[in-house]
């Protein structure tokens, strides 16, 4: 009988939302001892690989490598910036995000009190680690506190239409152009960068790939039809908009949403669930290798 509960125990205590990691890629980054060392030999890595893309153009991702993408990219943001010709899914969702925004909360208050400068700035001071609990805490975790704290619901994470997903990307913008300047100096920050970097070396899914794989090792390679972007940028520019196959227009993207699709691209059989744990620490790591660039939210990618 107490085998049998242990043995419950033990299975009920494994990470329920992501597939277990299955070894780790020695690529750039993998054995640097520190979060700035790690850094440095990411950057290192890209600038010796590809000494043409420079700086803010990090930010461009895959598009550094495709003129055909940087074409398809100009053509959608000017549709989206058309009142007349704006895709299906771009309006609703920003009519959804301001109304979340703006509309007072049971209690009357507004989401931008519980910012300083009423929001302006404010997802840039995330994510970051609650002494304490030594959790991460992400930008849109910060949104949710705020609702409950005034009497509101939290919203799902992985709601991209009505959930958190408009609101992320509304509460984002008011931080548009402010550069990420993330520092890990305690221990907990510390534990913090580590954990999300397991993740981003591990490998999981049935293919055994890792993040590291497709974008560090390849990318500025083809998978399949695309080109594989560079880690370095890619957390500065979220929420996205991104081609809708079943509507033909456009649907929202939140970084945590798509690390969740990039890992069923390998083919996991529990992707990483948007506001787990994992997914706040793997963003963690992720933003602090995007540190120094400008922050974008709400723009077209493919
Ligand atoms: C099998 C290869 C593969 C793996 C493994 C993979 N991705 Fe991707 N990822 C892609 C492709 C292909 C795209 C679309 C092209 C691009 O922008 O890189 C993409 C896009 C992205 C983007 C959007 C880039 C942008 O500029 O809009 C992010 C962010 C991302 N991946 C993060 C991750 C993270 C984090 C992991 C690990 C959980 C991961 N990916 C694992 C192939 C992969």
């Amino acid at each position: 009988m107490k085998k049998i509960t242990l043995a419950f125990l033990l299975a009920c205590s494994l990470p329920v939302f992501a597939d277990p990691i299955v070894g780790y890629v020695d690529t750039a980054g993998y054995e640097a001892k520190t979060p700035e060392a790690t850094l440095k030999a990411i950057q290192d890595f890209f600038h010796q690989k590809f000494p043409e893309v420079k700086g803010d153009a990090f930010i461009d991702g895959s598009m550094n490598w495709s003129e055909g993408e940087r074409q398809y990219d100009k053509f959608m943001t000017g549709r989206m910036h058309d009142d007349f010709d704006a895709p299906v899914g771009y309006p609703e969702v920003i009519a959804e995000g301001k109304k979340l925004w703006e509309t007072p909360l049971p209690d009357g208050k507004k989401m931008a009190d519980c910012f300083a400068h009423g929001g302006k700035g404010a997802a840039n001071d995330y994510p970051k680690v609650d002494e304490k609990s030594g959790k991460v805490i992400t930008f849109e975790r910060a949104l949710n506190d705020c609702r409950v704290a005034h009497g509101a619901k939290p919203l799902d994470y992985g709601d991209m239409k009505k959930g958190m997903g408009p609101l992320s990307d509304i509460a984002r913008k008011l931080s548009d152009g402010m550069r990420i300047k993330m520092e890990i100096k305690t221990p907990a920050e510390l534990a913090a960068f580590e954990r999300g970097k397991a993740v981003f070396y591990g490998r999981t899914g049935k293919f055994e790939q890792a993040c590291a794989n497709c974008h560090i090792q390849h990318a500025g390679e083809v998978a399949r039809s695309e080109e594989l972007s560079p880690i370095i940028g890619q957390a500065a520019h979220f929420p996205v908009f991104r081609q809708d196959k079943k509507t033909d227009g456009l649907h929202l993207v939140t970084l945590q949403n798509r690390y969740k699709g990039c890992q069923k691209s390998t083919a996991a059989d529990k992707p990483i669930k948007e506001g787990s744990d994992e997914s706040n620490d793997l963003e963690y790591f992720h933003t602090y290798i995007s540190n120094g660039l400008p922050l974008s939210s709400g723009i077209f990618r493919k």
